[in-house]
Parts: C-alpha cells; sequence; structure tokens
C-alpha cells in the first residue's frame, strides 16, 4: 500500500458499536455503520481501539437500560485514559433519558434519538468540537433505509431486514411506541431490492423486522399487505427461506395463515407473544384480544400447518395480576404446549400508562411466578423435541457449534437449533440431518 494511503488509512477514525436490545437495534447498527464507512469511518474491533465508541441503546425492560448504564461505567475508565475519545448514545434509550444521559454521564459527548440516524455523520463531526450535543426530535429517519443494506460478509447465511417501524399498538406496560414513533411500512419495491441484494449476496435466509410486523402495509397509499410482500419476496432467486418477528395476534389474518402453506419459503415458525392467559390482565394491557380469541388462532395455525412451530412472550406480575390472574396464564401454557417462551417479570417503564397502576406486584412474587413458568416450560419445551428424535429435517447451516455438541450448526424450518459433526465447507447449505438427542433448546443429530 503507497505510505499516503496508509497514512490516510491511519488517520481515519475508528468507530466500535456496541449493540443492545433487539435484532431491529442490530439491523440500525448496521445501516449506522454502512452510513458512516461512506463517510469515512473505519470500523473498530473494540473499545479500546476505536476513536468513537458508539453505543445503540435499548431501554424496553428495566434489565435492558442498566445494561447500558454499566457499560457507561466501563467506557468512563477509557475515556479518563483517552480524553479524545468521542462517545456517541443513541437508541431507545437515548431517545427516553436525553437529558438524564448527559447530567448523570457526563463524559459522554453525543445523544441521538431512533429518528437521527441519518444525521449521525454531521452530529459526530460537531460532537468532536468538545461541544455536548442532543438530537432526540422525532422527525423522520427513512432515508437511512433507502438503498442496499449492506453487503454481508462473505460467511454470512442469514440476513435481518426492517420491513416496518414504530408502533400503534400502545400495550399499556410497553415504552416502545413511545421511543420508535408511529407505525410506518418501508415501499414494498425497497423490500424486494434489498432481499433481491442480499441474496445475489450469498444470503439464504431472511428475518423480515417489525415492532408489530403482521401489521405491514396498512400506511401505505396505495395499502400493501403483509402477505402480499411475502408472496414477492417468495418468488426471489437464491433465497431459501424467510421468517418475520413480531407478529401481533390480532393482526394474524386468514390469508397469512394460509401464506405458511401457499409459500414452500415461508418457515414453519410463529412468535405470537400472548403477554398472559388472563382476559382481565389483556383488557388492561390494551392487547385487544382475549384468551378465547388467541386460543382460535393457534387452532387455525395448526389446522392448515400440524407441524408448526409456536413460541411467545409472556409478562408475569403485571400491576394487579392475583394468583387467580396467574393460573390462567400457567393453564394456557398447558393447554398451548409452545416450544419456547420468552418469559420477563414485569417493570414500570417511564410515561406507560401502567406504571401509573398502583397495584403493583412484589419483587419476590414476581419471580416465584416467572420461575414456575419456567420450570414447567422447560419440561414442556423438553417434551416437544424430544417428539423429534429419529425425525430427519433439512438443516440450514449458519455456522461452527457454540456449543460443543459437535462441530457445525443450522436450524431447521421450523428454527430449532441443530448440532452435527460435519464439514466446514456444509455452512450456507442445507442438508438432511437425523435427529438423535434432544435437549431443551436445540437439538443434536447426524448427517445421512
Ligand atoms: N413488538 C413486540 C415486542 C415488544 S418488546 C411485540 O409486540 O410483541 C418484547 C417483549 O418484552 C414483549 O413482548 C413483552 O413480553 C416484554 N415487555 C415489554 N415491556 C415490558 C415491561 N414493561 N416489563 C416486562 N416485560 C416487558
Ligand atoms: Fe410494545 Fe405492544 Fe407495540 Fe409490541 S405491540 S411494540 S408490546 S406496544
Ligand atoms: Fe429495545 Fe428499542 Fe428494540 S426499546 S426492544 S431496542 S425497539
Amino acid at each position: 500500500m503507497p505510505k499516503e494511503l496508509r497514512d490516510c488509512e491511519n488517520s481515519a477514525p475508528k468507530v466500535f458499536i456496541k449493540t443492545f436490545g433487539c435484532q431491529m437495534n442490530e439491523y440500525d447498527s448496521c445501516r449506522i455503520l454502512k452510513l458512516l464507512e461512506s463517510c469515512g469511518y473505519k470500523s473498530a474491533p473494540s473499545y479500546e481501539d476505536a476513536s468513537v465508541i458508539l453505543l445503540n441503546t435499548c431501554t424496553v425492560r428495566k434489565k435492558a437500560e442498566d445494561k447500558v448504564y454499566s457499560a457507561l461505567g466501563r467506557i468512563k475508565k477509557i475515556k479518563n485514559s483517552r480524553p479524545d475519545l468521542t462517545i456517541a448514545v443513541g437508541g431507545c434509550l437515548a431517545q427516553q433519558e436525553a437529558q438524564n444521559l448527559i447530567k448523570r454521564f457526563p463524559y459522554v459527548d453525543l445523544v441521538f434519538g431512533t429518528k437521527a440516524l441519518p444525521r449521525l455523520p454531521s452530529l459526530l463531526e460537531s460532537a468532536k468540537n468538545g461541544k455536548k450535543i442532543v438530537d432526540v426530535e422525532m422527525n423522520s429517519s427513512r432515508e437511512i433505509y433507502s438503498g442496499n443494506s449492506y453487503s454481508p460478509a462473505p460467511c454470512q447465511v442469514t440476513a435481518f431486514v426492517t420491513i416496518m417501524q414504530g408502533c400503534n399498538n400502545f400495550c399499556s406496560y410497553c415504552i416502545v411506541p413511545y421511543v420508535r414513533g408511529s407505525e410506518w411500512s418501508r415501499l414494498p419495491s425497497e423490500i424486494i431490492k434489498e432481499v433481491t441484494h442480499l441474496a445475489e449476496s450469498g444470503i439464504k435466509e431472511v428475518t423480515l423486522l417489525g415492532q408489530n410486523v403482521n401489521s405491514y402495509g396498512k400506511t401505505l397509499t396505495p395499502k400493501a399487505t403483509f402477505s402480499e410482500l411475502l408472496t414477492e419476496l417468495n418468488s426471489i432467486d437464491g433465497l431459501e427461506r424467510i421468517r418475520f418477528i413480531t407478529s401481533h395476534p390480532k393482526d394474524l389474518s386468514g390469508e397469512l395463515i394460509l401464506s405458511f402453506k401457499r409459500l414452500e419459503k415461508l418457515c414453519e415458525h410463529i412468535h405470537l407473544p400472548l403477554q398472559s392467559g388472563s382476559n382481565r390482565i389483556l383488557k388492561k394491557m390494551n392487547r385487544v384480544y382475549t384468551r378465547e380469541e388467541y386460543l382460535e388462532k393457534i387452532s387455525s395455525l395448526r389446522e392448515i400447518v400440524p407441524d408448526i412451530v409456536i413460541t411467545s412472550d409472556i409478562i408475569v406480575g403485571f400491576p394487579g395480576e392475583t394468583e387467580n390472574d396467574f393460573n390462567k396464564t400457567l393453564s394456557m401454557i398447558e393447554e398451548i404446549c409452545f416450544d419456547d417462551l420468552f418469559l420477563f417479570h414485569y417493570t414500570d417503564r417511564p410515561g406507560t400508562k401502567a406504571s401509573k397502576i398502583s397495584a403493583k406486584i412484589p419483587y419476590k412474587t414476581k419471580i416465584e411466578r416467572l420461575n414456575i413458568l419456567n420450570d414447567r416450560q422447560r419440561e414442556i419445551s423438553l417434551k416437544n423435541n424430544n417428539r423429534l428424535a429419529g425425525e430427519t429435517f433439512s438443516v440450514l447451516f449458519e455456522g461452527t457449534s457454540k456449543k460443543g455438541f459437535g462441530d457445525i450448526a443450522g436450524r431447521t424450518r421450523t428454527n430449532k437449533v441443530v448440532n452435527c459433526k460435519g464439514p466446514s465447507e456444509l455452512i450456507g447449505k442445507t442438508a438432511l440431518v437425523k435427529v438423535g438427542k434432544a435437549n431443551i433448546h436445540s437439538l443434536t443429530g447426524k448427517l445421512i
């Protein structure tokens, strides 16, 4: 490399992005990196190597918020030894706590909200001059989502694609509508272009993202439906699998259920948050469905796709949740036999309706309830997985096995993790695997 170029490489600002929270934040971080790279930044491998540290934060639950604070504690030491380091905090917690962050962590240079991403290069420029910069304007951020997302790494097999953002549902416990704003959808043509680019770059599986993904298209003129978008994506050459998260039960239409049967690339897995099995609590949560309606949707799904895998989110200890309400949630879990559950204990989020309900459940009770559901679900998950022993599945291999069960790891169309012995050349390819042992969260098998 010529010396001038090498000097230029060395002097380019290096950014390390640490992402907290959901897949949408991961997708945003890819977009941020691409934008900054187009402005001359390089990607740094760690905090220590960076001249700009950027935290893309989450605030969905208290624990998510605390994780950011502890990262900021660690970064303080790095900033003390390198005062020229720029610290930027963005995303959902930044949107919510802007001024407080600057006060509590005075070494933070820039706070930017969820809508400020396109303005990031100029905000960082201003922050380098020693001024404290805060941009939490809720005006449009859409231009960052146009054009191709990024060129995936050579070994990358799967990718996320945000297709809609924001949420109009205002579940009473949830902060997302406040920090992500109201719902909007990307144009079908833009999404098709991006997924085509990913497929041409070697991506075999995309997961479509949205806070309420199956409400896709409602804000577009002319309106588009989620099923129509899935139909279009299903015909993209080279793409093998399509998934989506997260669906709201109220928007699970008959048309969408039929898509699982109609579209060969749409994988047989749905994550359908239930939140509670008690109608009284569901009403207080503003979830707008009853347990009976939820059960009906599950029956329709299973009728159309008998082996569909269904996973869910549950909150225990919502304000006012009685023992009776909790038992109704437990009975739903017994009845539905989800394949996996994400269990959360309720925490207040500032400004939400639920945070103003005074009948808070003691921490100890919340944890007891969480443990009961967790223990029961582990038994159910294992029982469901045990049924798969001896069966053969087509597995898309994504990488080497993390848990040391075997050499390579992949997933079935139903989203079960499978570990098995096999050559790394299979990564990025689909092969048949016969399941041997079942674990709670994964399967082990043999290539056939
Ligand atoms: N948009 C998705 C996910 C939202 S956040 C959806 O509608 O399902 C992911 C999960 O966090 C939620 O499904 C809920 O179970 C949980 N959650 C959200 N707010 C919470 C709070 N205040 N306390 C505890 N869990 C919460
Ligand atoms: Fe939050 Fe409810 Fe919207 Fe999901 S649907 S993001 S839980 S308000
Ligand atoms: Fe967290 Fe924001 Fe996602 S609050 S869960 S990062 S939308």
